[in-house]
């Protein structure tokens, strides 16, 4: 017998898909001070996607990462996550892994994501927020629940 809630089809991780709407989303980093460009795409468990890019400030600690601006998007516009996988492209040839701090943000809202990164030439690095960030501290430790992925 069919049960009356169907559970949600599980999200496939597109990573071609993601790398593409990272790469897209770079072209709108705001970086006259660094002139590095990143762009990111955050897939959900939602089944939404979610881009953003670097936007640097003349009072230069003010500057957000790319990671950063994407994830606060996402759960201001109201989707919790939790964060299946993360794009990331910035200039040049190698990979651009996320900065520690985004590293941290990554893993409050997705403590099992992927992690994808690029740059403009070669293979992407895949890899994991655990490997990235291990032993991490998280709401866990604070006595939060983790919003498990599906
Ligand atoms: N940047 C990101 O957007 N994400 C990272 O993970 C690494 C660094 C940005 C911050 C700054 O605008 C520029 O790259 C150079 O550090």
């Amino acid at each position: 017998m069919k049960p009356d809630v169907e559970p949600p089809a599980p999200v496939v991780v597109d990573e071609a898909d993601l790398l593409h709407r990272a790469r897209d989303a770079r072209r709108h980093a705001y970086v006259p001070y660094s002139g590095f460009h990143v762009g990111v795409a955050v897939l959900s468990a939602s089944g939404q996607i979610h881009t953003g890019a670097n936007v640097e400030n003349a009072a230069y600690p003010l500057g957000g990462c790319a990671e950063q601006t994407a994830i606060r998007a996402m759960v201001a516009g109201g989707d919790l996550g939790p964060i299946l996988a993360v794009a990331v492209v910035g200039d040049g040839e190698d990979p651009c892994t996320p900065c520690g701090g985004c590293r941290q943000v990554i893993f409050e809202h997705g403590p099992r994501a992927q992690v994808l990164a690029s740059g403009d030439g070669g293979r992407p690095l895949r890899t994991t927020i655990n490997e990235l960030l291990p032993h991490a501290f998280g709401p866990h430790r604070l006595g939060l629940g983790v919003r498990d992925a599906l």
